[in-house]
């Protein structure tokens, strides 16, 4: 079966970051590179953590023009990273360029394209947030549009929070990839998340993947924390 757990390696070193790839990799799917790690450990360090046999989330976030967008994602894709992300808002020509660019990569290297995921409303904007800087203040709304842009361009996937789950299932094709973060057991600390869902109830929901960080990787045990969650998904 798929494992759809993917861990946040949100630490700032690579050390610290393979010390848990060690320990991580043969009870989760992928490990997720956000900025932090990237910026101080750079592709060779993407590299160390795929030559423990791991599958790569790079999470960049690209919001620029689409030839430099494609570019990054032709770099991402010949670093044969599983996932990553840009940013919906970058609008359709920069999200059809980044889709072609890993599709064009994938055929030339003979291997599967990188998933690129588009993001809609990053979780920390409200409707408040939204009107400040001139958008509709209606963040469902705008996640719905950015939603469907995204995958009118083509792209296979977007990252939404647990809560969007539901609303998206409804209005994108069955096969588009979720991936969620913000997820948190019963008992689990909430640490700054605020709207979230447990692991089963977001893959009952419907999503595909869930990005987890805090809960494993700042765990006592991370690999028993790791093994509870994949539990968790099979109880009734
Ligand atoms: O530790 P925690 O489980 O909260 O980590 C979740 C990961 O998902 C972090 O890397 C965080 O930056 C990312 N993320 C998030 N909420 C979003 C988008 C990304 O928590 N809306």
């Amino acid at each position: 079966m798929h494992n759809p757990l993917i861990v946040a390696l949100d630490v700032p070193t690579l050390e610290a970051a393979l010390k848990l790839v060690e320990e991580l990799a043969p009870v989760v799917g992928a490990f997720k590179v956000g900025k932090e790690l990237f910026v101080s450990a750079g592709p060779e360090g993407v590299r160390r953590i795929q030559s423990s046999g791991a599958s790569v989330f790079l999470d960049l976030k690209f919001h620029d023009i689409p030839n430099t967008v494609a570019r990054a994602v032709e770099a991402a894709s010949q670093l044969d990273v599983q996932m990553l992300t840009v940013h919906a808002s970058g609008g359709g020509e920069m999200l059809r360029a980044a889709e072609q660019a890993a599709q064009e990569c994938g055929r030339k290297l003979g291997r599967r394209p990188p998933l690129v995921l588009g993001v809609t409303v990053l979780t920390n904007l409200d409707n408040a947030g939204l009107s400040e800087i001139g958008v509709e203040p209606d963040v469902g709304r705008q996640v719905e549009r950015l939603a469907s842009l995204a995958v009118k361009c083509g792209l296979r996937g977007l990252v939404c929070s647990p809560l969007e789950i539901a609303l998206l299932r409804q209005i994108i094709p069955s096969d588009t990839q979720l991936v969620t973060p913000g997820i948190r057991g019963p008992e689990a600390k909430k640490d700054d998340q605020k709207r979230t869902l447990s692991p089963k109830e977001a893959i009952d929901a419907g999503a595909n993947w869930l990005v987890i960080g805090r809960p494993i990787w700042a765990a006592e045990h991370p690999r028993a924390a790791a093994g509870k969650i994949l539990a968790s998904l099979n109880e009734p």
